[in-house]
């Protein structure tokens, strides 16, 4: 089951795991996009609509999928909101952190936060009844070192965007989160785990795309692509022995 299954990440996810050999459960707002992306795959692969912020809209899933298939080995919990440099124009005042709405920061954080704790309590209890199941939270690099605004001006020098205390307060909490799921049904055969991404190359513009691959020692930022590996690692019994990590995947960026 991937959550966030419509965006950019989402789908790369659940490449990986149908080429994998797993009977995808796509999920996302819109009924239209998941099932877009689930007959993508393939004839047995199922999409759903799903608000993770929503205890009701994960129940419904929970039914289905005890219906429909019995049970679940995998929850990635991908969905998040993120605010990105390339949605915003130039002069984002409320992106800054003294003009940061309070009213984003608490959507932010449903979405990014209270959307891993829903799936996880409600789907994750079903891998716990069978007692087994790897749990995935995809984290960020953002939720282990802060952003570097400085990548964020433009060639003229003016400050356009920054990231904002929202996205790297709710990654650092899905990290911590993560261990205590770890701790708390690691001896009822659950694996939770993050991966951490880097920044994706996704339209930004050049200036920013070379500042960035400047301060990644591999010289580039990520394809969307680049994550499909250590997902399957972390789903599989490749990974048998490793619970309550952070999988940090980014090209160097947080060992500089
Ligand atoms: N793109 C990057 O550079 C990058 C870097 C590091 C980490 N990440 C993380 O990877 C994950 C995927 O990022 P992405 O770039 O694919 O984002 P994206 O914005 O392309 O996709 C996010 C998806 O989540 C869905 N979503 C939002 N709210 C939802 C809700 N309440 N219920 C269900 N679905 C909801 C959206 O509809 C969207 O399809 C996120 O957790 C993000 O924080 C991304």
């Amino acid at each position: 089951m991937v959550t966030g299954a419509a965006g950019l990440l989402g789908q790369k996810h659940c490449e990986a795991l149908a080429e994998a050999g797993a009977t995808v459960y796509a999920c996302d707002l819109s009924s239209k996009a998941a099932t877009s992306v689930a007959n993508g795959l393939g004839p047995h692969h199922v999409g759903v609509a799903l608000d993770v912020t929503d205890d009701e809209s994960v129940l419904d899933l929970r039914s289905r999928l005890m219906d429909e298939h019995g049970g679940v080995d995998i929850l990635v919990n991908n969905a998040a909101m993120n605010d990105m440099v390339e949605h915003h124009g130039p002069g984002s005042e409320s992106s800054k952190f003294e003009n940061y709405p309070v009213g984003l920061f608490r959507q932010v954080m449903d979405v990014n936060v209270t959307g891993v704790f829903l799936m996880s309590q409600i789907i994750g209890s079903i891998m716990a009844d069978a007692g087994k199941g790897s749990i995935i939270n995809i984290a960020s690099t953002y939720g282990v070192v802060a952003p570097d605004q400085r990548l964020y001006l433009s060639p003229s020098g003016e400050q356009t965007f920054f990231k904002s205390v929202a996205y790297p307060t709710s990654k650092g909490a899905v990290i911590m989160m993560t261990k205590f799921i770890a701790t708390y049904w690691g001896h009822r055969g659950i694996r939770a785990n993050c991966l951490s991404p880097g920044g994706v190359e996704n339209g930004q513009n050049e200036h920013f795309i070379k500042k960035y691959s400047d301060r990644t020692p591999l010289g580039r930022m990520a394809g969307s692509a680049d994550y499909k590996g250590s997902l399957v690692f972390l789903a599989s019994d490749a990974s048998r022995y490793m619970t309550g990590q952070n999988l940090i995947v980014d090209g160097g960026w947080t060992s500089w």
